[in-house]
């Protein structure tokens, strides 16, 4: 299996690091993989004059799967659109056509004291949010900032074609199937016209998944309902700006916004793993990052693209069993617990996965 390493900016590099780490044991003991380190981001603007250079494009679409890190960088903010770090990762979703972003909230029942919510709210909780990834707001035209009479207009559509949401909304729905049977799809049905025409659609595509149970919810309300009471979530199906925006809220009930692993697939099946969590201008250089969201990234490629179920529960239960013992990074650390850094997590779980 080809895997095409995208490191990137700030912290991306330090956390895909770990989850290298842990392929390369998963290696040792037998799985055989490629993997080619590629410029990406930031870094690749600073040595190629362009953060997302050719070599890379072509090294991901000869790759079987791409580990993503993560780019930006305050530095880069005043760059042409097309330039800026974030352009890449935008460039890459759209270039592979990975519509469907999977998102799992799982709280570690180790780290229920490490949540800014109460442990009765977030104990147990496992939901999938189901991100739609080439369309949007991010994508929609016309997009600009523009002069009219004299002033400034900063402009963006939100545009969904409706076969961009049927194929999403179907993602739900297979992925509810596999789990506890229960979509809820968000949206802004009530006051925006592509919203409206998501919930339409989604009607229509339910008529396919009668053992599904589904309901709608306006994205405010979902905004509440999930710090209110997550554990009445099983699936969540929801748009390009909406996901964004509620999977960061959803990783506070994990502990950390580190512990978020996440996958994004095209129709054929080709995906890109990437913590959800950026580059931490602010915490970058330290070796302090939690890197469990991208080694969980990692499980994530070798169950959905390996075809390696096993190999992907083993590195599961590996990162359950180091915060078992206690060790945690500072963004979940509790007293009482063993303060690691990036690299020491990364070598724990390398531990555990090789005892085992
Ligand atoms: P961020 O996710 O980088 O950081 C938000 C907060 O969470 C920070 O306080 C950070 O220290 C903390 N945090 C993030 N990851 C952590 C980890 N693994 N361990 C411990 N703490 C962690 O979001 P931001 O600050 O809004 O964005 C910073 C830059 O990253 C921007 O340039 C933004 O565009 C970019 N970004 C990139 C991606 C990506 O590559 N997928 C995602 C989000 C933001
Ligand atoms: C994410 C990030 C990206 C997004 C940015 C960096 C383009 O926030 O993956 O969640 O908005 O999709
Ligand atoms: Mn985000």
């Amino acid at each position: 299996m080809k895997i095409a390493v995208l490191g990137g900016d700030g912290i991306g590099p330090e956390v895909t690091a770990q989850a290298v780490k842990v392929l390369r044991a998963l290696a040792s003991r037998g799985l055989s993989f490629e993997l080619t380190e590629c410029l990406v981001g930031g870094a690749a603007y600073d040595q190629t004059g362009h953060p997302l250079p050719a070599q890379t494009l072509a090294a991901v679409q000869r790759a079987d799967a791409v580990l993503f890190g993560a780019e930006g960088g305050f530095q880069y903010e005043t760059l042409p659109r097309g330039l800026r770090p974030g352009d890449a990762l935008l460039t890459l979703r759209k270039a592979l056509d990975l519509f469907a972003n999977y998102r799992p909230v799982v709280a570690f029942r180790e780290l229920a004291g490490a949540s800014s919510f109460k442990r009765e709210v977030v104990e147990g909780l496992d939901l999938l949010i189901v991100r739609e990834l080439t369309s949007d707001l991010y994508f929609g035209e016309p997009r600009g900032i523009v002069t009219e009479n004299g002033r400034r207009v900063g402009i963006n559509t939100m545009r969904y074609t409706e076969d961009e949401i049927a194929r999403v909304v179907r993602a739900g729905f297979e992925a509810a199937r596999r789990r506890q049977r229960k979509l809820c799809s968000v949206d802004k049905a009530n006051v925006l016209e592509s919203m409206e025409l998501w919930r339409a659609v989604t009607e229509e595509v339910a008529r396919d998944y009668p053992d599904v149970a589904l309901t709608h919810l306006y994205v405010d309300a979902a905004a509440m309902a999930l710090a209110r009471n997550p554990g009445q979530f099983d699936v969540i199906v929801t748009g390009n700006l909406f996901g964004d925006i509620l999977s960061d809220e959803a990783s506070m009930l994990t502990g950390s916004i580190g512990m978020l692993p996440s996958a994004s697939v095209n129709a054929q099946g080709k995906g890109l793993y990437e913590p959800v969590h950026g580059c931490a201008p602010d915490i970058a250089g330290k070796d302090i990052a939690n890197p469990l969201g991208s080694i969980l990234s990692a499980a994530m490629m070798l169950r959905d693209s390996a075809g390696q179920p096993e190999a992907a529960a083993r590195v599961e239960d590996a990162v359950r069993r180091v915060l078992a013992d206690g060790l945690r990074t500072a963004d979940i650390h509790e007293p009482g617990c063993t303060l690691a850094g990036t690299a020491a997590m990364g070598d724990a779980v390398v531990a555990a996965l090789l005892d085992h």
